[in-house]
């Protein structure tokens, strides 16, 4: 299959660079680790029970901090540092190309003890243990971790990251640097290819992600592993949660989206799947490495799991559309250009399919899931994250062996025509832990409807409140996860874009995630200045569940104000209600905008 004299002239190369064994985007020769290269996803690997040790410690320290200053007579110390287990908590951030990055990128600031001004949920995001992201989503959580946890923050106020004014299809108006920008993306898909490995149109959008996301770094990122985060600083100091981007298994032309579909998942140590369907994972750094069972021919191969590659595979929705490349808007390029434009996406289209490959399939051959269809074919087909209705990733951090107490759904999703949220992906993620293929624990939510007509979409709202209702679904009902839930909805912006709209000017991205910080915070408190308390009330609950310590009448009525009841509502009209704020139509371009002008920057 592969030119193994090739290979081996590559590893020469590598023995010089660090990253991709080559250098390039290119997979190269290893020395293989003298282990069984797959494992039974009966629980979570020993690097990351390793990793958790060490993070436990850092987010005990950030959530006392935080709970102190928002929890009236409560001895936060104690409470973390004596809890039953450790109190983790989680982030998801949904996909919805950049509307969902850069919304989810104005919530997650506002979580983080790095923005300026005080948003009341500051250091949130340093007391969260893991983040996850999917498709859009993944851009955001890509970003941050592979450019050493940088902050939103820091992303506009230098301003090199997250160029967005130029679209990934046409780099910059001056025809040089965009013939160039192609060419160079060329190189890099030939230089995979010549060593063997297939290249399809996600190895081009992985590269195109990579110049907005790593545009800081040396040749984008082209040899950036996500394996390299093992060695980041921050990674092994445990300042950053542990990041997640999930994947997708699908077969080619087969263009029915199930809820079925095996998950897979991207962390720093492991690719693989909690799914009874494939039930293993393999060490996400020896992608590429062929293998029968989980055992190596002594050749082994690294430099695979190309960290933007990855990111462009889990945002891969184009492979929804049999017709995406004629629905390229391509106009925009100089025509002396296009056709390389094209000829990239068009790039290995050989098997005619717009999956991403992962061959060799690392589970070729290994029995542990049901689905034989998946470890009988050499080649693992990759398809975009949320291509199985639940666009927030959810996945991974319901999964009880993580131990996760609360969970934060970020949904900048689209459902309704508008371009706004409705709560599909919470219904998605609850049907699923019933189904063949479940796994995780999530709490009962209501029908869309509901969701609508209680102004769940129009404010935060807590889901599984209380954990003895959740019996059925966890005998001990306090393994099961609280959710607390922010949509999209507008405030100071019109944060619905198409999830198409790949150009954004400096003021619509800052208008973007200004909006999406106002979703987080009840509008920079000024809804509910007990908002930031109410988080808090809701990160205690479980702890306080498991040892039978009753809530404070502080924490009753935040409860009372944002968790779900159960109550079922289909009276009346859908549609989420805005006038909460006064706006009774938001921002248009007409006219009542607020422009956030560089001069007067918020972050
Ligand atoms: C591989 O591991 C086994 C036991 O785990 C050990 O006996 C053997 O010496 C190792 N081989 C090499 C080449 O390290
Ligand atoms: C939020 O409000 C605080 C003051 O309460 C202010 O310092 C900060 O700049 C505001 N942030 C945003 C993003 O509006
Ligand atoms: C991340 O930090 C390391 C030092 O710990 C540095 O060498 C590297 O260049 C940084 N990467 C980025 C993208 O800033
Ligand atoms: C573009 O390249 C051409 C030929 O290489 C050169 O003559 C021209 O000056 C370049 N234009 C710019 C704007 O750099
Ligand atoms: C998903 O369901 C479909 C139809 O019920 C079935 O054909 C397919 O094999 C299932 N896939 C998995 C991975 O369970
Ligand atoms: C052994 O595996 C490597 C990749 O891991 C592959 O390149 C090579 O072709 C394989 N050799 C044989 C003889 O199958
Ligand atoms: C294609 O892009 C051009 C330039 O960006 C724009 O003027 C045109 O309206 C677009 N066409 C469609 C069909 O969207
Ligand atoms: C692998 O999957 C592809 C695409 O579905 C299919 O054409 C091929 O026959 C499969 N190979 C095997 C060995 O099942
Ligand atoms: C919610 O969104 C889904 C699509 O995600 C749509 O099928 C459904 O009709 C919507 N329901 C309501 C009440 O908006
Ligand atoms: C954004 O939402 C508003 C209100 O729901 C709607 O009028 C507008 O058409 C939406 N914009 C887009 C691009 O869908
Ligand atoms: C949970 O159970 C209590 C009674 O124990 C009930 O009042 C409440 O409505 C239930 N909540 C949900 C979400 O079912
Ligand atoms: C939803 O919000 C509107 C105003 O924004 C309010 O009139 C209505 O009572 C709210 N519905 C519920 C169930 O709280």
């Amino acid at each position: 299959m592969r030119s193994v004299s090739f290979l081996l002239l590559l590893s020469i190369i590598s023995s010089v660079i660090s990253w991709s064994p080559t250098g390039s985007l290119a997979p190269g020769i290893v020395s293989c680790p003298n282990k069984t290269l797959i494992r039974a996803a009966n629980g979570i690997s020993e690097e990351e029970k390793t990793w958790l040790e060490g993070r436990d410690r850092v987010t005990n320290a950030n959530l006392i901090k935080f709970l102190e200053s928002k929890l009236e007579n409560f001895d936060a110390s104690n409470f973390v540092e004596n809890a039953s287990r450790p109190i983790r908590l989680a982030i998801g951030v949904s996909g919805g190309g950049w509307r969902a990055a850069l919304v989810s990128a104005g919530q997650l600031a506002a979580f983080d003890d790095r923005t300026r001004g005080d948003s009341g949920l500051a250091g949130i995001l340093q007391s969260a243990t893991y983040l996850s992201g999917l498709s859009g989503g993944n851009w955001l959580t890509g970003t941050l971790a592979m450019n050493n946890f940088t902050s939103i923050q820091q992303i506009l106020d230098e301003g090199e990251i997250w160029n967005l004014e130029s679209s990934a299809l046409n780099p910059q108006w001056d025809l040089n640097y965009t013939a160039e920008y192609y060419k160079t993306i060329r190189q890099d898909l030939d230089d995979k290819k010549k060593a063997g490995f297939p290249v399809t149109t996600s190895d081009t959008w992985g590269r195109v992600t990579s110049y907005t996301a790593f545009a800081k770094m040396k040749d984008h990122g082209v040899s950036m592993c996500f394996s390299d985060l093992q060695n980041f600083d921050v990674f092994k100091n445990h300042e950053m949660p542990m990041p997640f981007s999930l994947i997708i298994n699908r077969e080619p032309n087969s263009f029915i989206v199930g809820k079925n579909a095996t998950v897979l998942e991207v962390n720093p140590f492991e690719f693989g799947s909690w799914d009874p369907s494939l039930r293993q994972f393999t060490p996400i750094k020896y992608l590429g490495t062929e293998l029968d069972d989980g055992v190596d021919n002594g050749t082994c191969v690294a430099g695979f799991d190309n960290a933007g590659y990855l990111m462009g595979t889990s945002s891969s929705l184009y492979n929804l559309y049999h017709d995406f490349l004629d629905n390229l808007n391509l106009t925009a390029i100089p025509e002396s250009v296009r056709e390389t434009a094209k000829s990239l996406f068009k790039y290995a289209y050989d098997k005619e399919t717009q999956y991403a490959f992962l061959e060799p399939n690392p589970f070729y051959n290994s029995h542990l899931g049901y689905a034989e269809d998946i470890v009988k074919n050499e080649t693992l087909f990759m398809a975009d994250g949320g291509e199985d209705g639940e666009s927030i990733p959810f996945h991974p951090l319901i999964q009880p062996s993580r131990g996760v107490d609360v969970v934060f759904g970020l949904d900048n999703g689209q459902d309704r025509p508008e371009g706004w949220p409705n709560g599909t992906t919470l219904i998605n993620t609850f049907e699923r832990q019933f189904s063949k293929q479940g796994t995780g624990k999530f709490p009962y939510v209501p029908d869309q409807q509901t969701l609508l007509n209680l102004n769940m979409t129009a404010k935060p709202a807590f889901f599984g409140c209380d954990a003895k209702n959740l019996t059925s679904i966890s005998e001990k009902g306090h393994d099961v996860p609280l959710v607390i839930y922010l949509a999209n909805r507008p405030f100071s912006f019109w944060s619905n874009t198409t999830v198409m709209k790949l150009n954004f000017q400096e003021w619509e991205k800052r208008g973007m995630i200004q909006n999406g910080y106002e979703t987080a915070t009840r509008l920079n408190g000024t809804l509910d200045s007990d908002w930031p308390t109410c988080v808090a009330c809701a990160i205690i609950r479980r702890e306080q569940e498991r040892q039978g310590i009753e809530q404070s009448d502080q924490c009753k009525e935040c409860f009372e104000e944002y968790c779900w009841n159960g109550e079922i509502n289909h009276n009346s009209i859908a549609g989420v209600n805005f006038t909460d704020i006064g706006l009774t139509s938001g921002p248009n371009d007409s006219g009542n905008r607020k422009v956030i002008e560089p001069s007067n920057q918020i972050y």
